[in-house]
């Protein structure tokens, strides 16, 4: 069945209030529309249209999903489930043929790999020289966004690599690039919030700036755990935030909602802390998008350079600024 994007959106977000056991009323819908900011659709007439098309019914409380309506609710909920899967689409399509991106990644980064994490090049090579990566070795790039980090990977190595996204966008543009590379470079769309264990597959484990988006950490973290092959390892890349006022120790690695999730399962972990390269590397990130901001939106990407100056004025240079951010990279074994 042929559904606009206004009807994919509201169909996800009924199902999401259903499954909080909340009535989908025009509040509960309005609120629900504020998550999708500036990629939320023109809803008006949505809720009638998904009735006519048999997938919602009108009750004197509210709109309820119908039973033909519901399994697509839960995969639109699962497929697009948040604003930031729009976001990425956009970006990924966006950033692939913006010469203010790949600017903005060589003063940032160090080097243009599309990248939209906050890993630098000099922390990167740190992170794959603790794996091990060779020529016999299958190497999993979990949120690999459109696949050059991973393409960098296997150039540099020689190693299998997949990179996994949930970002069609980014998976299209990623194969696209690498055709000529079939033979080492492989890209799956998938969530990772609902994968299943792949046993024994993979030698190493790369992810950067990812698993925030984790619903269940601990579960994603058993699953990741679950797919290394024996004597494999892991190289997770996450920063971790206190609120003001907060005790000092509460930025430590084991305190991060990683850290737990590793305890949690009884893993062993050794971490390099990466705290004291973050403040440089977002004055570097921020300036370069306020002085490529005129030529982001001459290319009508304006956005990127937008979404990136409203990130590090609202969440980074304070927090950098009063000491309320650590950046941890984590290197797991396969248990055994
Ligand atoms: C901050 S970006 C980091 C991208 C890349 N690792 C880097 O360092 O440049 C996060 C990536 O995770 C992907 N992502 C977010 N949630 C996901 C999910 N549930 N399943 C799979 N990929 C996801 C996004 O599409 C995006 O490419």
């Amino acid at each position: 069945m042929e559904l606009t994007e206004g009807e994919i959106q509201v169909l996800a977000s009924i199902h999401l209030l259903e499954s909080d056991g909340r009535v989908a009323d025009d509040t509960a819908l309005d609120q629900r529309g504020e998550h999708y900011w500036i990629f939320k659709e023109d809803w008006t007439g949505v809720c009638e249209a998904l009735s006519q098309k048999g997938l919602v019914r009108g009750s004197e409380v509210g709109w309820k999903l119908t039973g033909a309506g519901r399994p697509l609710g839960a995969k639109y909920r699962a497929e697009r489930s948040d604003m930031y899967w729009y976001y990425y689409q956009r970006f990924y399509t966006a950033a692939a043929a913006s010469a203010a991106h790949s600017e903005l990644c060589r003063r940032a980064f160090g080097e243009d790999l599309t990248q939209e994490g906050q890993t630098d090049m000099a922390s990167l090579e740190i992170g794959l020289e603790a794996l091990p990566l060779g020529r016999d070795s299958h190497v999993l790039d979990l949120g690999c966004g459109a696949g050059a980090i991973a393409e960098y990977v296997s150039d540099q190595t020689g190693a299998r690599v997949t990179g996994l996204d949930y970002t069609s966008n980014a998976i299209a543009a990623a194969e696209a690039r690498t055709e000529g590379k079939s033979d080492r470079l492989s890209f799956r769309m998938a969530n990772f919030n609902t994968m299943e264990p792949e046993p024994g597959t993979y030698d190493a484990i790369l992810s950067m700036d990812t698993l925030y988006w984790a619903d269940d950490l601990k579960r994603v973290l058993g699953m990741l755990t679950g797919s290394l092959a024996p004597g494999g390892r892991m190289a997770l890349f996450m920063n971790h935030h206190v609120d003001a006022g907060e005790p000092a120790e509460q930025l430590g690695a084991d305190q991060s909602s990683l850290g737990r999730a590793i305890r949690a399962l009884g893993l062993k972990t050794k971490v390099v802390d990466f705290s004291a390269n973050i403040g440089a590397f977002w004055e570097r990130n921020y300036a370069a998008a306020v002085a490529l901001k005129g030529q982001f939106e001459a290319e009508g990407n304006g956005f990127i350079a937008e979404s990136l100056i409203r990130e590090a004025e609202e969440e980074y240079l304070s927090d950098i600024h009063e000491g309320r951010i650590a950046r941890y990279l984590f290197l797991i074994d396969a248990p055994g």
